[in-house]
């Protein structure tokens, strides 16, 4: 979509630069160096979210009354891109947290509920997560079946889901369960659900190909009481708040796919510089340069979607095409890049030597979760066409 009146920049604003220096000397120092390990062990990086709160990274775009930094889309998109840079899964921690987590409330929720669960969430001393995906619903949504039972003050949650990142740390879940489900999409509500509610179960933690330190968990809600005062909106606003939600989480999902690739490109172009064979360095070659020219060309490219996004959302203006865009371009890019960087490593991308071969399993799930490549396609697609 063109926004009438808004002129074009490429340049990122002085408070941007700062932003971006700020992170990658964070993530540099804190984050880079203990994400192999973190991708082994498969451990959640709670020490650094609590930093990431103190930096004020944690509720980037929650306003500030409700203890957040209260600071523009395209600041959490070069957030995202930056942690995601030097480890994907604290990349994605981040995103769950600030947007998945706190959008819904800050959005939809009560004063009540914002001021109970959002300072503690920006401030990265609480874990939050979002609960969608069931075994038995991924991409059609609309099809959950957790149900929500009211009686009296309560509501009374059962059922089952998986994939929820941050989900073996989090404290507060938003969760998306049906209250009739004759009425189809209709029917579902969200939910603010504390890990300590009673019929709160974890199920067990996601072994993953990548991200592995995201904290991902399966969950069960065995009559999980929920008092009424933690209904996010209506009863049945559920799917619009999910949606909603995921056209923001889109973006981080595609700032985190550019971040990866990123993260692989300068470890690809680095290395060509300093590897010799046939007696010249392998940057020589021009299949070797063809790779990491179109490395790069397809990373600028797709932060310039990730940024178009970003600002559109800012404006006000319909963004769920725009949103897409980016996460398809930049996911599927993301695969190509790290593959490409991997290459470029020859055998010693395909050993744990390197970091090449966490950022290709990495990348791969940014074409599935937040909406698999399919989803974003039918989400454009319905938007050229109409219905
Ligand atoms: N924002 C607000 N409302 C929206 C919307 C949006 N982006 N898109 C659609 N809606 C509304 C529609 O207007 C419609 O409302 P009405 O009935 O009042 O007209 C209603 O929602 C239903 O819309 P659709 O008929 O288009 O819904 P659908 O059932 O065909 O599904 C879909 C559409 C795009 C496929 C959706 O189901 C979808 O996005 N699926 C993918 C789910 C997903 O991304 N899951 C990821 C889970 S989170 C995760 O990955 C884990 C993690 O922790 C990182």
């Amino acid at each position: 979509m063109l926004v009438k009146g808004a002129g074009i920049s490429f340049d990122l604003s002085e408070d941007h630069l700062m932003i971006q220096d700020m992170v990658r000397k964070f993530a540099e120092k804190e984050v880079s160096p203990g994400a192999g390990e973190r991708d082994r062990s498969m451990e959640f990086p709670r020490d650094i979210c609590s930093k990431l709160g103190e930096l004020g990274l944690m509720g980037v775009n929650t306003p500030t009354e409700y203890g957040g930094a209260g600071m523009d889309s395209i600041s959490y998109a070069i957030i995202i891109e930056e942690l995601s840079r030097a480890c994907a899964s604290t990349g994605v921690v981040a995103a769950v947290q600030n947007t998945l987590a706190q959008l819904p409330l800050y959005r939809f929720g009560t004063e009540e509920l914002k001021r109970k669960y959002l300072p503690d969430l920006a401030a990265g001393k609480k874990i939050g997560a979002y609960c969608l995906t069931e075994p038995s619903s991924g991409s059609d949504a609309g099809s959950l079946q957790t149900m929500a039972q009211k009686n009296g003050d309560f509501y009374f949650l059962n059922g089952q889901k998986l994939f929820v990142t941050n989900g073996m740390a989090a404290d507060f879940f938003i969760v998306y369960a049906t209250i009739d489900k004759s009425k189809g999409n209709k029917g579902i509500s969200a939910f603010v659900v504390e890990r300590t509610f009673p019929g709160f179960k974890i199920v067990r933690k996601e072994e993953m190909l990548g991200v592995r330190a995201s904290g991902t968990a399966q969950i069960a809600f065995e009559n999980c009481r929920v008092p009424v005062s933690n209904l996010i909106g209506e009863e049945g606003d559920g799917f619009k708040i999910a949606l909603t939600t995921l056209d923001s989480g889109r973006i981080s999902i595609a700032s985190q796919a550019v971040g990866i690739a990123q993260g692989a490109y300068d470890a690809a172009l680095k290395y060509s510089k300093e590897r010799s064979q046939f007696g010249k360095t392998i940057s020589n070659f021009q299949f070797v340069q063809e790779m990491l020219v179109d490395m790069i060309t397809y990373i600028e490219a797709a932060r310039l979607l990730v940024y178009r996004s970003s600002y559109l959302k800012d404006k006000g203006v319909p963004f769920s095409k725009e949103a897409s865009m980016a996460k398809y371009f930049a996911s599927t890019m993301s695969e190509k890049a790290t593959s490409h960087a991997l290459q470029i490593h020859g055998g010693y991308g395909y050993t744990k030597d390197y970091p090449v071969e966490r950022f290709y399993r990495d990348a791969r799930v940014t074409e599935i979760y937040e909406g698999t490549t399919e989803v974003q396609k039918m989400v454009i697609a319905r938007n050229i066409l109409g219905g």
